[in-house]
C-alpha cells in the first residue's frame, strides 16, 4: 500500500540533506555563511509547504490523520514498552506528536535565523528590521534551538533503528519507496492520495511566501 507520498519523501529527503548543508556551513563560518542563509531558507520553504501539504495532501500527510490526543501517545508507549505488535500504516500516536516537535523546531530555527546576525559576516535578511537586541536575543535562540533540534533528530533516528532492530519492522524504506506491506489483520481504507500539481501549487506558493518575506 502507497503510505508516503512523492512529496513527503522528497520533502524528508530534502530536509535531511538541508540540515545537514546548514550545520556544516554554520561551522566553517565566513563565506559559508551566505550558503548558510540559502540552505535555511530552503528549509523554511520546505517547512511552510510540509504544513500546508499537512491539511490538502493525501490520507497519511495529513495532520488530522496521525496528530492524536497525548493520552492516545501514552497508552501507544505503554503498549510499545510491554511488546504490543500494534500497527499504524502511517505516523504512530508517538511518532506522530515527534514529527510535530521536529517541525515545530525546524519553524523556530529557520524562522530566528531570519533575523540573528553573527557580528561579522552575515545578517539574516530580516535582522535590520529589529533592535540589535533582539536581533541578539534571536540569535541566541537561533543557537539553543539547534541544539534542541539535534536532540528530537537523535531520538528520531533512534526510534526509526529500535523498530528496525527490536521490533523488526522497517520504517525507513518506506520513507524511500513510499510503501509498506499490509499486515493479515489490517482493516484500514485505502489511503486516499492528493494530486501532484497541487504538491507543485503549495510548493510554488510556499517559494514565493519566503521571497516575499525576504525581498527588500
Ligand atoms: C536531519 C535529520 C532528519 C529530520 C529533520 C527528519 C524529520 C522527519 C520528519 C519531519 C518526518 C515526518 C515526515 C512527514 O510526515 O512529512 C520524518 C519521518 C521519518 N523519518 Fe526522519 N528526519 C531526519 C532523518 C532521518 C533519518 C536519518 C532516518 C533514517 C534512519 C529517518 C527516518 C524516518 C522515518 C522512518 C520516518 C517515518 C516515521 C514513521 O513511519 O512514522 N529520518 N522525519
Ligand atoms: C533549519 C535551518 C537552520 C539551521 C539548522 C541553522 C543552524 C545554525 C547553527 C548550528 C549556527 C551556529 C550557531 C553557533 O554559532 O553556535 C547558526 C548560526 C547562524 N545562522 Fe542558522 N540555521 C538555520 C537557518 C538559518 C537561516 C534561515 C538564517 C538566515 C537567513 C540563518 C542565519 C544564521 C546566522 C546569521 C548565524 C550566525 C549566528 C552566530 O554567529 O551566532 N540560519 N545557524
Amino acid at each position: 500500500m502507497r503510505v508516503w507520498d512523492l512529496p513527503v519523501r522528497v520533502f524528508h529527503w530534502m530536509l535531511v540533506i538541508l540540515i545537514a548543508t546548514s550545520w556544516i556551513s554554520a561551522e566553517i563560518g565566513g563565506n559559508a555563511m551566505q550558503i548558510h542563509q540559502w540552505s535555511g531558507l530552503t528549509v523554511l520553504m520546505l517547512i511552510l509547504f510540509r504544513i500546508a501539504w499537512g491539511f490538502f495532501g493525501g490520507t497519511h500527510a495529513r495532520f488530522s490523520s496521525f496528530v492524536r490526543s497525548p493520552a492516545a501517545a501514552v497508552r501507544y508507549g505503554i503498549g510499545l514498552i510491554r511488546g504490543s505488535r500494534e500497527f499504524h500504516p502511517g505516523h504512530n500516536p508517538l511518532g506522530g506528536w515527534m514529527v510535530m516537535a521536529l517541525l515545530l523546531s525546524l519553524l523556530i530555527q529557520a524562522g530566528t535565523g531570519l533575523f540573528a546576525n553573527d557580528d561579522i559576516m552575515l545578517e539574516g535578511p530580516l535582522a535590520a528590521r529589529v533592535s540589535k537586541e533582539t536581533s541578539d536575543l534571536l540569535t541566541v535562540i537561533h543557537e539553543v534551538n539547534f541544539n534542541v533540534l539535534l536532540g528530537l533528530i537523535a531520538v528520531h533516528i533512534l526510534a526509526a533503528l529500535f523498530y528496525l532492530v527490536v521490533k523488526r519492522e522497517n520504517l525507513i524504506l518506506p520513507m524511500i519507496t513510499g510503501d509498506k506491506l499490509l499486515h493479515d489483520d489490517d482493516q484500514s481504507a485505502a489511503p486516499r492520495s492528493a494530486p501532484l500539481w497541487l504538491a507543485a501549487l503549495l510548493l510554488g506558493a510556499s517559494a514565493a511566501a519566503v521571497w516575499l518575506l525576504v525581498a527588500d
